[in-house]
């Protein structure tokens, strides 16, 4: 049946919010140790990640997508762990544009990545169909980068897999930089600079509570507006307006031409009002929020032999009971200490961001 003669194909939560986008997490598995996300002291050598038959296989997801995309998915993104530790990851994308071929759906697939293995994978992933990636990269000085993500590989390399994704035709690439004061936000104007006139697009995340491993405290968050004074008193920026509705990222362009940053205000400036994000982990829970307490398995009604409709069914039902908005909620949350309550929270490298 085409999509939209499918009774449920308009899915609305509670707050009126459509289902647009899918994060799909394809491994918990990730090269790098950034503190605030997998710190080196938990995920040593012995780590126990998840087996091969706990994760979805390509089958499962590209299943999923179908019914997802049913009710109105454009935006795929492929998240990790680190997407391209994934064996075989651009399988996966050749059967996620079939999808769109199938469904008439004009897709737009997009990958996270910290940049390690993009020199090795770029061309593959655009050959495979992906639309374009974004990259992490913390910081440009090689000691703050260790420090921030952990001291397996330089921040060379993911410069040269910026090189190689832009090579590919993945571009116009997202460069994500999570900002943390004390440790990396003396050194935001020299990201800036790197990138200004390049094409790519800098995003500066304010530093999130996701997750329960990350110790935030509201002190080391640098608020997007800090971020934009503290750039544009050294290249000038005037505020663009958002290339659509919902968009994360607040945008900045330079007044000289130079391109455009991003700024993402989860927690200055929530953007829970415009959330129409789903999250698929890599065992097949659908997550609603990021910074939500578990999801709804749908890897066990696929793995015991469940049709698509009742697929679909608890798909719908998910979404139209959503009333997530933890990052409006958050400031309410603050404790005097700076932290917000300890509760059980879906780990990043679950859900990728
Ligand atoms: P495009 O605008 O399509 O390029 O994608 P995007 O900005 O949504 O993707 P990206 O993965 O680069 O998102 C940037 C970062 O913003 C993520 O890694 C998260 O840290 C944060 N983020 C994305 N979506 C959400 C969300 O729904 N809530 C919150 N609080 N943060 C989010
Ligand atoms: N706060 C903000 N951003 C984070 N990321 C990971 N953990 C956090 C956090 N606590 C970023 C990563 C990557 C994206 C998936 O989310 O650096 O760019
Ligand atoms: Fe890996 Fe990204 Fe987590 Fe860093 S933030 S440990 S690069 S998944
Ligand atoms: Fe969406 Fe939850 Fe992020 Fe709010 S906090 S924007 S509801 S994912």
């Amino acid at each position: 049946m085409p999509p939209n003669e499918n009774p449920l194909a308009v899915l609305e939560d509670r707050h009126a919010r459509p289902l647009r986008d899918l994060r799909i997490s394809v491994t918990d598995k990730c090269n790098f140790r950034c503190p605030y996300c997998m710190p080196a002291e938990i995920f040593g050598e012995k780590y126990p990640f998840l087996e091969r038959d706990e994760i979805l296989n390509f089958e499962e997801v590209e299943r999923l997508v179908r019914l997802f995309v049913g009710f109105g998915v454009e935006k795929l993104r492929i998240t990790g762990g680190e997407p391209l530790l994934r064996n075989g990851i651009q399988d996966l994308i050749v059967q996620l544009r079939q999808v769109g071929r199938d469904t008439g759906a004009d897709l737009d697939i997009a990958m996270t990545t910290n940049g390690s293995l993009l020199r090795r994978w770029a061309k593959d992933l655009a050959a495979a169909g992906l639309d374009r990636v974004t990259v992490s990269l913390d910081s440009l000085d090689p000691d703050v980068f260790h420090q921030m993500n952990g001291e397996r590989f330089g921040v060379e390399r993911v410069l040269d897999g910026i090189a190689a994704a832009e090579e590919a035709g993945l571009g116009p690439i997202k460069v994500n930089t999570v900002v943390q004061r004390g440790v990396n936000d003396h050194l935001l104007v020299d990201l800036a600079r790197h990138f200004h006139g390049t094409g790519h697009i800098l995003r500066f995340i304010e530093f999130m509570d996701v997750g329960t491993l990350n110790q935030w405290k509201m002190d080391e968050v640098v608020t997007g507006k800090e971020i934009v004074e503290r750039i544009s008193a050294e290249l000038p920026l005037e505020p663009a307006d958002a290339n659509y509705r919902g968009e994360v990222a607040a945008r900045y362009r330079y007044t000289d031409g130079g391109g455009e940053i991003g700024v993402i205000t989860s927690v200055s400036s929530p953007f829970c009002g415009d959330c129409t994000r789903a999250r698929l982990t890599v065992e097949g829970q659908l997550v609603t929020c990021l910074f939500a307490d578990g999801g709804i398995d749908l890897r066990e009604p696929m793995r015991s032999g469940k049709d698509d409709e009742t697929l679909r069914q608890l798909i719908a039902s998910t979404w139209t009971n959503r009333t997530d908005r933890y990052s409006e909620d958050r400031a309410g949350l603050i404790q005097i200490d700076g932290t917000t309550p300890k509760r059980e929270r879906v780990e990043m490298y679950h859900i990728g961001g």
